[in-house]
């Protein structure tokens, strides 16, 4: 009987939310992974491999883990995850880290060119959106392979705060945030509904209002918590969710920086959009509908997007 090739995950840097993303791929079974990172962090590696392969008889589960510090066992990977970079501290914005992790980038897009030129790409890395626009550049992949994690976690931290709020289950929210990853970005309340009902007739409008703006700031709550560094929990599982629709050609709909073709009236830039994801990496753009004041409010976005990216020296 023809027996499906194992599919091969690479995850470029092994901290915490290599860590964990190490752990959801094996434990949802999308293949074999290597977690990768520099020779310094070779221990860290090794040792997050071995401690997860040791547990895998409790869930009985059969991929495998390796560590490593040598780009050729990367090499052939149907997926890459990249979380390398530096995480934000307590008053820092995403965009001060711009040049330490666009170095990062440029060594880690390079070897992504070497190695793995096929792979589907998912950046995690911040300033997410800039470093999107540096990796696609310097590793040469084409549009429909490289995306932006960020859109799924902040769709979710929304999602969550909606059904805090109103005490519901959360797979009754329907709900969804556009644009770039930062403090403009746009949660379209409009279009958000809870078991079908609109979100305007179930929740005051200052109590909205002070979830969109926690979602804006969600990235932040936690760095004010952590202290030391960022999310790793929702970054992991956002990631996994767009690395498993694409290795099972699951076609979902996630919001996604990609690429942009005249959609929402912007070209050649990746931004914040739902898009289908399968087994040909983003596989459709879906355009929402916006009134005026949500057009307003993503081109807000978009500037403030491109002002990053307008810094990316390559
Ligand atoms: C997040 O939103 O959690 C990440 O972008 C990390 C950060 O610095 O906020």
């Amino acid at each position: 009987m023809a027996q499906n090739r194992k599919k091969k995950i690479g995850l470029i840097g092994g901290g915490q939310i290599g860590g964990n993303l190490a752990l959801l791929a094996v434990q949802k079974n999308l293949g074999d992974v290597v977690l990768y990172d520099i020779p310094a962090a070779e221990g860290l590696v090794k040792g997050k491999a071995l401690d997860i392969n040791q547990l895998s008889a409790v869930d009985g589960y059969d991929s495998r883990v390796i560590g490593s510090t040598d780009w050729k066992d990367v090499a052939g990977s149907d997926v890459i995850i990249i979380t390398a970079g530096v995480p934000r501290k307590p008053g820092m914005t995403r965009e001060d880290l711009l040049d330490v992790n666009l170095k990062i980038m440029r060594d880690v897009a390079g070897n992504i060119k070497q190695h793995a030129p096929n792979a589907f790409v998912i950046n995690v890395a911040n300033p997410l959106d800039a470093m999107v626009y540096a990796l696609h550049k310097i590793a040469g992949l084409p549009d429909n392979m490289v995306v932006g994690m960020a859109g799924v976690l902040d769709t979710s931290r929304f999602k969550c705060f909606v059904a805090e709020a109103l005490g519901s289950s959360i797979r009754d929210v329907e709900a969804l945030v556009l644009g770039g990853h930062g403090d403009d970005m746009v949660p379209l309340v409009r279009h958000s509904t809870v078991g079908g009902v609109p979100l305007t007739q179930l929740i005051a409008k200052d109590k909205l209002d002070a979830i969109i703006d926690r979602t804006r700031k969600g990235g932040a709550e936690l760095v004010g918590l952590y202290k030391t560094g960022s999310a790793y929990f929702g970054p992991a599982a956002s990631s996994i969710a767009m690395a498993e629709s694409f290795l099972f050609d699951r076609k979902r709909v996630l919001p996604a920086a990609a690429m942009l073709k005249g959609q929402y009236g912007i070209s050649d830039f990746f931004f914040g959009v739902p898009v289908q994801i399968g087994a040909g990496g983003v596989e459709k753009v879906i355009t929402v509908e916006l009134n005026d004041a949500e057009k307003a409010e993503l081109k807000k976005s978009y500037e403030s997007v491109k002002q990053t990216v307008e810094l990316v020296k390559l």
